[in-house]
């Protein structure tokens, strides 16, 4: 089963400290969440578990090989593929040629490149935009093409940044169902997401950052309920109402813990 080891990770940019000694590790068959205030470093991380940024400090490891010297590309061929907050499809393409070209990069390990980019275009609800150019699509839509071109790959981790951004609400509940799907796949799913209601909803972990510090890791129950967390998050300090976190990023609001039964409507 694939396990993905970060291991006291510390990124400097010059003065700034973008991810200060983070521990943190992600399973096959999960789906874990990587949050925090915007600034807390968390694409950081996500390029350093990609390659495309080397750590000031600190190891990465894949199935217990360390990674951390591996070139982007050939952590690709190791089953690792991400998206970007920033969109990068090609914009010429249509949607469905977007897929293809991810498709077709592993060749060798695909029988049928165009039937795996049909199977995608349905799994994910494309199907309407197949033969639309990547660049006239709906932002959500967008986001959905950049998963469907990293899902190309067949990958065992699998590194979203913030892929729900422009997605509706149905959009974003559907986008929840798939992400589950992808953990039951037997894939390591990490995720890096604003929108608080789906992540407390589909992770089965989550790792917080503040600041490039890792505050808290535990299950959506176990973070929400943590005091480091809240603090953070809420600008609540302990007993002390007033006293309030003069870093805090009131800009995230988490809701109220979700119950068993509605997070096992997401299985
Ligand atoms: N290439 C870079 N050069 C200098 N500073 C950077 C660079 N990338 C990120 N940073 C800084 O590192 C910190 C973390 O950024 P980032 O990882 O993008 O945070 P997040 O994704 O959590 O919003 C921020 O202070 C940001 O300004
Ligand atoms: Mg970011």
């Amino acid at each position: 089963m694939t396990r993905l080891d970060v291991r006291d990770v510390t990124v400097r940019f010059g003065g700034v400290t973008a991810v200060n000694a983070a521990t943190l590790s992600a399973d096959g068959g999960q789906v874990t969440a990587l949050i925090g205030p915007n600034g807390a470093g968390k694409t950081t991380l996500f390029n350093v578990i990609t390659g495309l940024q080397k750590p000031t400090a600190g190891r990465v490891f894949l199935n217990g090989d360390d990674i951390t010297q591996t070139p982007t590309h050939r952590r690709a061929r190791h089953g690792i593929a991400r998206t970007f907050q920033r969109l990068e499809a090609f914009g010429s393409l249509t949607v469905e040629e977007n897929i293809r070209v991810a498709a077709d990069a592993i060749r060798s390990k695909n029988a049928r490149p165009s039937r795996v980019t049909g199977d995608l275009i349905r799994r994910i609800g494309l199907e309407r935009y197949a033969h639309a150019r990547a660049d006239s699509v709906p932002t959500g839509v967008a986001r959905l093409v950049e998963l469907a071109r990293a899902l190309a790959i067949d990958p065992k981790l699998l590194l979203l940044d913030e892929p729900s951004s422009g997605l509706s609400e149905t959009e974003t509940e559907a986008f929840g169902k798939l992400l589950r799907d992808m953990a039951a796949q037997g894939r390591a799913v990490v995720i890096v997401e604003h929108d608080m209601t789906l992540i407390m909803r589909v992770s089965d972990r989550i790792h917080v950052l503040d600041r490039g510090v890792l505050i808290a890791s535990g299950t959506p129950a176990e973070v929400q309920a943590d005091p480091a967390v809240r603090k953070a998050y809420l600008g609540e300090d302990g007993d002390s109402a007033v006293d309030v976190d003069e870093h805090s990023s009131p800009t995230l609001v988490m809701p109220e813990a979700t119950t068993e039964a509605e997070s096992g409507s997401w299985f």
